[in-house]
């Protein structure tokens, strides 16, 4: 067989498919490999048109039909799966070849796989893909890790295939060495997690304490989307909360079982900000409602647990009460990106990868999912300066939080007199209020420590570790 395609994908789902016909939209030919060969020969079959693909049986026609260096694109289920096509297709590759691995892998990995195959002389780039199906095919956002010698063989064909930012920028950057392109893809998914649950809780406010109905609140989520708030995410939403159910007539919303699933990439970025010692609270909070929503027997032993329920205000206050949900929303908003983008900024410093944070934002401004007006800001915030310690360190955030933070304040008082349960927007205050406090209640908790374990603590006043005699006279020591 001549070997005449740019790139090859194997694993041909609806994600690896659309990425295939997304570069061969491009203009690249394109080597297809399935384990199954049905799937390829239906690529082929519906869209062959689209470009030029090369069809092939088995892995050794599919590795000669590609140009060299190999550009060989893994769109297979994360874990086993992955390990196994590495096993298979590595014998037949050669130095300087890259395996793409376009899956939402765990990121330590990548670094596994990276490391391997390093030895082997054969470049493997983890690399986040976001967007969904329509995404791989119109135009992802693209996450791509590995050496820089793989990015230069790779990154423009990845340039093209990308969404392109309203400034006409691909979506796409060389993130860093190893695993980081499969870590920033992961801390991306947390957000979408953060953002989603924020969403959510401000769906359920508007809904009873301010009494509306889904397709009323579409109607503010779309309003909301022309702001500040503008992002795929909210566009979104409104459909959703628009769509009547055919069958019985009701909001989609009131049918559809109320246990949110989820893939795992949310609980990897908590357990990895775990392991960094980095508090992503309100990420957090979005993985445990998921969790919670989906206990159905204790939800249903508890149902009866006293509380207050909610009192939908009337016309005048609904609608100012809106108002607040929006603010405590942004604000709330504000927070968890500000998490997001310190655990990609701590896993950076941990390995060593000096990840750019406002190329990071400027490359999820389109594309992928948690695509949002707000992206452009914070890119900007980074570009001025980017040693930014933080988000709200940033004049623009800590203006807009102070301008939101007694709606922020009110809302959640609302909620919490109602009963309503807003595990985002209060991990978010709690977020704020922490970092603004003079004082912690963390000098108890060392005190306590030293008290039943002897586990000392530091002094305000004076260097140096101390331990205070509690079951003796109390005298301080050194220690
Ligand atoms: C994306 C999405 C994608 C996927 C999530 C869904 O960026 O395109 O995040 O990766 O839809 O994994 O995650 P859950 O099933 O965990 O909600």
């Amino acid at each position: 067989m001549a070997t005449t395609a740019q790139i090859g994908v194997t694993g041909l789902a609806v994600m690896g498919r659309n990425l295939a016909r997304n570069f061969a939209r491009k203009g690249y030919s394109v080597a297809l490999h399935n384990r199954t060969a049905a799937r390829t020969r239906e690529l082929v079959a519906q869209y062959g048109e689209e470009g030029a693909f090369v069809p092939t049986g088995n892995p050794a026609e599919f590795v000669a039909a590609l140009e060299r260096p190999r550009r060989l694109v893994v769109m297979v289920k994360a874990g086993g799966p992955t390990d196994s096509v590495i096993r298979e297709f590595a014998p037949l590759l050669e130095p300087g070849d890259m395996i793409v691995d376009g899956g939402n892998a765990h990121f330590a990995d990548t670094r596994r796989r990276e490391r391997e195959l390093r030895g082997r002389g054969i470049h493997f780039v983890g690399t986040g893909i976001s967007g969904g199906e329509e995404g791989a095919l119109h135009g992802p956002s693209i996450m791509p890790g590995g050496s820089v010698e793989s990015y230069a063989a790779l990154g423009p064909m990845l340039e093209e295939v990308a969404a392109k930012a309203a400034d006409g920028s691909p979506c796409v950057t060389h993130i860093g060495p190893d695993g980081s392109g499969h870590f920033v893809k992961t801390v991306h998914n947390g957000i979408e997690y953060a953002d989603m649950q924020l969403i959510g809780e401000a769906y359920q406010l508007l809904r009873d304490v301010a009494g509306y109905s889904p397709a009323r609140i579409a109607d503010v989520f779309r309003e909301w989307n022309t702001g500040r708030l503008d992002s795929y995410l909210v566009q979104i939403t409104a459909d959703v909360l628009s769509h009547r159910d055919a069958a019985t007539g009701k909001p989609f919303v009131d049918v559809v079982e109320d246990r949110a699933e989820q893939k795992g990439t949310g609980r990897w970025t908590v357990q990895i900000a775990l392991d960094l010692g980095v508090p992503v609270s309100s990420i957090a909070e979005a993985v445990f409602a998921r969790s919670l929503s989906g206990h159905a027997d204790l939800r249903a032993a508890s149902r009866a647990l006293p509380g207050p329920g909610a009192r939908p205000l009337d016309e005048a206050g609904a609608a100012a009460f809106a108002r607040q949900v929006e603010q405590a929303l942004y604000a709330s908003k504000i927070v968890s990106y500000t998490q997001g983008f310190h655990e990609i900024a701590a896993g950076s410093a941990e390995y060593g990868w000096d990840v750019d944070l406002g190329a990071v934002a400027a490359i999820w401004r389109n594309g992928c999912i948690i695509r949002a007006a707000f992206l452009d800001r914070i890119r900007a915030a980074y570009d001025a300066r980017p040693g930014l310690p933080s988000l709200l360190g940033d004049e623009g955030f800590a203006g807009e939080i102070g301008a939101a933070q007694d709606d922020w304040r009110a809302v959640l008082v609302a909620a919490t007199r109602q009963g309503v349960p807003v595990p985002g927007f209060a991990a978010a205050l709690a977020h704020y209020d922490a970092l603004r406090a003079e004082r912690l209640p963390a000098a108890l908790t060392q005190g306590q420590r030293d008290y039943f374990g002897a586990h000392t603590y530091r002094r305000v006043d004076r260097s140096g570790s101390f331990h205070t005699v509690w079951g003796g006279d109390r005298s301080e020591v050194d220690a």
